[in-house]
């Protein structure tokens, strides 16, 4: 007797765990006057069965708002996709979320939406890369160890900067990297950009440096998703798709050509954040590296980006793809500008370039510190995380490793 009832709550905790959510993640997913940070938020996720809801509100005990829900059953998956957009939300507001079906409630998640565009008020943003699950990070282990951390700052969104798995077309690694991030990414928006282990690498594929067809079933971000930028306070993001940028170059089918679609779309997203008075920080972040020791540049990739990079004057560009941390000095054009404090650009003139792929990948070799542009790189291959905060003139941001030691810090002041 006390054998079969052992057995029944056995199955029953099985049965139960089996319709649980999975991969729960926010996201932003729109940019426009009607639908952006301050007002609206996408949640996604996937299950066993398509019964499920979800329900949010301003007070955790009392979740009444039905959300609307787009179903759908994804052969790649073999489960069912859910993509919830929830609109008209208050700005600088925390709200509460729970999924559910009738037999199997979720815990409860949060998130907050951004204070309306132009306001100037502290923002946390993580930062993390290369997570892919290769040698050394099989299951996502040290990626895991990063977002314990990470967990511990008060943030309101990440970014990550791409190979966000070690091979996009192996379905049980997305699912892996979702239930892995889970605590972070449903309660903090996670916005990402795809490196080259997200996409098709098959330069005969029509669908060359495009995401593999999974992709669209997990992923709910804005515009197509590749190359999208959002607002939040006073700072314009811009997501980049570098592709599969060395293997186009070697075919002719580089990204971001002069005069291309995305080239254009570029330049139109810039010049019109630039004109935009609420907005005073722009912040590129892209897989490939404009700048880094040890990568070969790819004929047209970093050339070109870094056209509209110096054009219209962006302060901040992230990246990642070598798996290590890298702090160059600021650049524009052909110029390199010295600091006088070489953990403070003080009003600088050009680009801050930082490589930020150090969050599970293995690590690459070091030796960084011999290229004429780089500040300061870590002595030792170690994982890192970093937690930027951009607060009104100051962006100030610090890089940690999976103990939580600070491996780096430094501030960029924009008082004129
Ligand atoms: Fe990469």
């Amino acid at each position: 007797m006390k054998f079969l009832l052992s057995f029944i709550i056995l199955l029953s905790t099985f049965w139960l765990s089996e319709l649980q959510a999975q991969g729960v993640h926010l996201s932003w997913y729109s940019n426009d006057e009607k639908n952006n940070t301050s007002n609206s938020i996408a949640v996604t996720w996937m299950g066993n069965t398509s019964n499920e809801s979800i329900y949010y509100g301003t007070d955790s005990s009392k979740l009444k708002n039905k959300a609307p829900l787009e179903i759908k059953y994804s052969n790649e998956l073999g489960l069912y996709t859910f993509k919830s957009k929830i609109q008209k939300l208050k700005p600088d507001t925390y709200y509460f979320y729970r999924i559910g079906t009738s037999l199997a409630q979720n815990p409860v998640y949060h998130f907050k939406t951004a204070p309306k565009v132009g306001t100037a008020k502290k923002v946390v943003v993580g930062i993390w890369g290369d997570t892919q699950d290769n040698k050394g990070n099989f299951n996502f282990v040290q990626t895991d160890s990063i977002l314990g951390q990470m967990a511990k700052y008060p943030l309101h969104f990440t970014l990550h900067m791409g190979d966000i798995v070690e091979n996009g077309s192996v379905i049980k690694s997305w699912k892996k990297f979702f239930d892995v991030s889970q605590p972070i990414n449903a309660n903090f928006p996670f916005m990402p950009v795809t490196g080259n282990h997200d996409v098709i690498n098959d330069s005969n594929n029509a669908d060359f440096q495009k995401p593999f067809p999974v992709f669209y079933d997990l992923f709910n971000l804005p515009e197509n998703q590749l190359n999208y930028s959002f607002d939040y306070g006073n700072t314009h993001f811009v997501a980049v798709n570098s592709g599969v940028a060395q293997k186009a170059s070697l075919e002719g089918k580089v990204l971001f050509g002069v005069n291309s679609k995305e080239y254009n779309w570029l330049e139109a997203d810039l010049a019109k954040a630039r004109k935009n008075k609420n907005i005073k920080w722009v912040v590129v972040f892209c897989h490939y590296p404009v700048y880094a020791y040890g990568v070969s540049l790819v004929t047209g990739w970093q050339e070109n980006l870094k056209l509209l990079l110096d054009k219209y004057k962006v302060d901040l560009c992230l990246s990642g793809h070598r798996h290590v941390y890298e702090r160059h000095k600021a650049i524009r054009g052909a110029d390199i500008f010295e600091s006088m404090d070489i953990n403070v650009y003080d009003n600088p003139k050009g680009t801050v370039y930082i490589t930020n792929g150090s969050a599970g990948g293995s690590l690459q070799g070091i030796g960084g510190s011999k290229s004429s542009t780089i500040l300061f790189t870590p002595s030792e291959r170690i994982y890192t995380y970093a937690v930027m905060e951009l607060d009104g003139n100051e962006i100030k941001y610090e890089v940690f490793d999976k103990d939580n030691r600070k491996i780096d810090y430094f501030k960029i002041v924009k008082s004129k």
